[in-house]
Parts: C-alpha cells; sequence; structure tokens
C-alpha cells in the first residue's frame, strides 16, 4: 500500500506519531548477517521516517531507540547500539537544525556512556532553538519507570505540605513525567509483526491508535509511513462516545478529532 503526500488530509494527520521501531534483528538474520547490521538498515529507516514527517508536518515524533530492558542484551551489541546512536547524533546534527528539528530525549539518560551522552547534550543544545517538529528519542527508557519516579517526586511534594493529594489531577501528573510539555501520542506504530507495548509511554498512550505493521524496521520508510498515516486518517477516535456524538461535531476523522 502507498499513499502520496499530496492525497493526505493536513486536518487528518497525526499530531504526535509514536514507534516502535522492531525487527532490525530479524531483518539482518534473514540476510546472514549480524545484528548489529540490522541496526545500522534501521539507523537509515529513522533518518527516512524523520525526514517524511518533517516534511508532511507532523508536530513531534517519538522514537523508542532503546528501553530499560534492552541493556539486558549481549554487551556486544549494547555497545554496538550506543556506538550507532553516537554516530547518529553527530552526523544529523546540523541536518536536524538546517530542517527547524529540534532533539528531544526522555529516559535514563544518566545511565548512557559518557561518550554517547555527551554527543547527545551536543545535539540537544545544537538544536534548541528550532520549532518547526519536536523529535523525542525515549533511550534506557521505561513507561514504568517513569510513572514511578513521576510518582515519588509528588509524594516528596505532598510530604513537604506543597501538594493537597486530593487536588491531584491528570494535568499535574502529567506535568510530572518526563513527556511533560508533548502533547499525548495520537498514534502509535510497531512494526515487525509484534502487538504489545512493551512498557512504552504507558500514561501518555491512554487514547492512541495503534498500527502494527508487518514490515521489518529496516524495511520500514516513507511510503510505508505515509500509507500508516493514511490509515489513521481514516479511523474515527471516539473518546468513549458514540460515533452519532461526532458525526454531529462533524470534525474530520483521525488525529484532530480530540474529545
Ligand atoms: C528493535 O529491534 C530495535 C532496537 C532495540 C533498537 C532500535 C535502534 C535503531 C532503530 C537504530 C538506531 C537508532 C537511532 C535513533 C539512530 P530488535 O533488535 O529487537 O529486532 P528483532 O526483534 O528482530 O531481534
Amino acid at each position: 500500500m502507498d499513499a502520496n503526500p499530496s492525497q493526505l488530509d493536513p486536518a487528518a494527520l497525526p499530531r504526535h506519531v509514536a514507534i516502535i521501531m522492531d525487527g532490525n534483528g530479524r531483518w539482518a538474520q534473514e540476510r546472514g548477517l549480524g545484528r548489529v547490521r540490522g541496526h545500522e538498515e534501521g539507523a537509515n529507516s529513522v533518518r527516512a521516517v524523520v525526514e517524511e514527517a518533517r516534511r508532511l508536518g507532523l508536530t513531534h515524533l517519538t522514537l523508542y531507540a532503546f528501553s530499560e530492558e534492552n541493556w539486558g542484551r549481549p554487551g556486544a551489541e549494547v555497545k554496538a547500539l550506543m556506538r550507532l546512536l553516537k554516530r547518529f547524533l553527530k552526523k544529523e546534527r546540523d541536518d536536524l537544525a538546517a530542517k527547524d528539528i529540534r532533539l528531544n530525549a526522555i529516559g535514563q539518560l544518566a545511565r548512557l556512556p559518557e561518550d554517547t551522552r555527551s554527543e547527545l547534550e551536543r545535539t540537544l543544545a545544537a538544536t534548541a532553538h528550532c520549532g518547526g517538529m519536536v523529535l523525542t528519542l525515549a533511550l534506557s527508557y521505561g513507561g514504568r519507570q517513569e510513572i514511578l519516579a513521576a510518582t515519588r517526586e509528588l509524594c516528596a511534594r505532598a510530604a513537604r505540605g506543597q501538594l493537597d493529594p486530593a487536588a491531584l489531577d491528570e494535568a499535574t501528573f502529567s506535568a510530572s513525567l518526563q513527556s511533560a510539555g508533548l502533547p499525548d501520542p495520537d498514534l502509535m506504530i510497531r512494526t515487525s509483526g509484534e502487538q504489545r507495548i512493551s512498557n512504552f509511554l504507558l500514561w501518555q498512550m491512554a487514547y492512541a491508535e495503534f498500527i502494527f505493521s508487518p514490515l521489518l524496521w529496516p524495511d520500514f520508510r516513507e511510503a510505508q509511513f505515509r500509507a500508516a498515516l493514511a490509515e489513521y486518517a481514516g479511523r474515527q477516535r471516539r473518546f468513549g462516545k458514540t460515533g452519532q456524538q461526532l458525526a454531529a461535531t462533524s470534525k474530520p476523522k483521525g488525529g484532530r478529532a480530540r474529545g
């Protein structure tokens, strides 16, 4: 399935797309290559999808690049992934700034190796002024850990008398997460045919639409991304309401019909 960008109704585009980039290892194995080669090809898909998202006018894209659980992979693969990330951050820095893309990062960044973290900090600083799109990399990220950290912080504030537990609402909780300031994802795409959420943005994806693509991440490029956006545009997001209620408000299908 393909979709021409001119056929995508801008009003039905999601504001925020979150992606679980899965299948690099299988892509490599299918070709008799080492897993790291799959991650390298996956980095090319990252580049392609980021550029396409910007071209189409999405304002937020979040990529699950390394989970808390990924630290448990063989040491050589973890090292290679960190090296690849470092190279990507250095190589793409100027291009991200030129395209007006602001890099953002969530996760336990202190766990990243020093050299990867310093490239990350440089790219964050070099793009801090950009306003065209926010590209968030989830690195050493876990949704439960993020929720726990926010809960600890809110409890500490309550213990100091700075927060009334009875007044705690969703907006305050959202603002305590690392994703504070980002809109909730409208669409989550996971590649490789796996159909699970894997500890990704658990709080934030309460109302996201999910698309599970059978393609392996290195095979997921501009055309496949546009096809997913077209599928999203055809969905009706009801936020607990009835289809008739939404028809009465006559908002377009897809991302901008908020409840
Ligand atoms: C999942 O595939 C992918 C990852 C754990 C890493 C994602 C990394 C990249 C896409 C490349 C580098 C990222 C950036 C931002 C430059 P898998 O290894 O679990 O695949 P498998 O399930 O087929 O084994």
